[in-house]
This record gives structure tokens, C-alpha cells and sequence, in this order.
């Protein structure tokens, strides 16, 4: 059984990038923002991209992108928006996949990056968790830490935890999806 993605992005798109790169069968790009330069990269890889501004019809319009690519997963990387209750509940169980920079339950939201060196803590991470109704409140998948560098600063902290973040989540989606098969 071949599994396929869907993406939600609003930036940059480097762990989009990823993702495709490790062959995950991504069907579909969605953005919020018409400018992500996540959007550039899908279509170098000849994926089909799609963008509006308004949540609502993003949302309305992903429902029927996931039932003409008969996506299985829907994959948020650095989508900047919280999807609607409405929305979450028409989806089935466990099929909303997010990836956030801290080691949730900490730094929860947008700057975590920063929430993170402005606490002082010496350890920080990535987590990719299951998507509901809250902000970064879903079942956690996987983790992985880093120890904070006397030197760090945001920039420096999340170039390395993206480095983390390119390998473990394409690694994770491909275990959900090598469990599921
Ligand atoms: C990532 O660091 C992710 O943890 C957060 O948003 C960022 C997106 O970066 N949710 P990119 O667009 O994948 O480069």
C-alpha cells in the first residue's frame, strides 16, 4: 500500500525539503502564505502547490485535496496557523502530524526558540506530536535534545535544531507510515 502526504507550510519549507528528499510520497503543498519559499521547492519536485490566505477556505479546500490525492497524512511543517476544531474533527484520528521546536509541554506556541534562552534552561529540542484542538497540546510521537551552549544565540540554536529536525521527521513519518502499512 503506497501512503501519501499532504504538507501545510507558511515559510521557508526546509524541512518540507526534507521530507521530500527521503521520497516520502508528498501529493500535495499547501501554504497560507502565497509568498512561502516552501512553495518553490515543491515545485522544483513537481508536486502540485496551493495557497490561500484565509484559514477557512484553506482548510475547506484541503478537505478536498485529501480526497482527490487520497492522502493519508496531513504533514504541518512551520505552518503558522491553528487549524480550526471544525476542521480537526472532520479529520480521522491521529492523521495530523506537527513538528515544534522545544520539548514540549515547554515552550508551547510561536519563539520557542527564543522562550527557551530567554528561561535559561540547558536542554531544549524538538518534538513531533499528533495534532488536536490545542496549541502543540497533542500526543507526542518522538523527541529529540540538545544541550544549550554557553554561547548560544537564537540564530545559532535554530540552525542546529533544524539540522535535528531535517532528519528525525522524515524518519518519523516514515515509521508511522511503515507501522500502518
Ligand atoms: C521549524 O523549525 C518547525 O519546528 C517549526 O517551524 C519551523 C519551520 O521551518 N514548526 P521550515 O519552514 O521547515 O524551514
Amino acid at each position: 500500500m503506497v501512503y501519501n502526504v499532504g504538507v501545510l507550510i507558511s515559510g521557508s519549507g526546509s524541512n518540507l525539503n526534507a521530507i521530500i528528499r527521503s521520497g516520502i510520497n508528498v501529493k500535495f503543498v499547501v501554504s497560507n502564505n502565497h509568498n512561502a519559499g516552501g512553495l518553490c521547492i515543491a515545485k522544483k519536485a513537481n508536486i502540485p502547490v496551493y495557497s490561500w490566505e484565509s484559514l477557512s477556505k484553506l482548510e475547506s479546500e484541503v478537505s478536498k485535496l485529501i480526497l482527490k490525492y487520497n492522502t493519508d497524512l496531513l504533514i504541518l511543517a512551520g505552518f503558522m496557523r491553528l487549524l480550526s476544531s471544525n476542521f480537526i474533527q472532520s479529520m480521522p484520528k491521529l492523521s495530523i502530524i506537527n513538528i515544534h521546536p522545544s520539548l514540549l509541554p515547554a515552550f508551547k506556541g510561536a519563539n520557542a526558540i527564543e522562550q527557551a534562552l530567554k528561561y535559561g534552561v540547558k536542554y531544549t529540542g524538538v518534538t513531533i506530536h499528533y495534532v488536536d484542538e490545542g496549541m502543540d497540546s497533542g500526543l507526542i510521537i518522538d523527541q529529540a535534545t540538545i544541550k544549550i551552549e554557553e554561547s548560544e544565540t537564537i540564530i545559532s540554536l535554530q540552525k542546529r535544531l533544524q539540522k535535528i529536525e531535517h532528519k528525525l521527521y522524515p524518519s518519523t513519518i516514515k515509521r508511522i507510515i511503515d507501522s500502518r502499512k
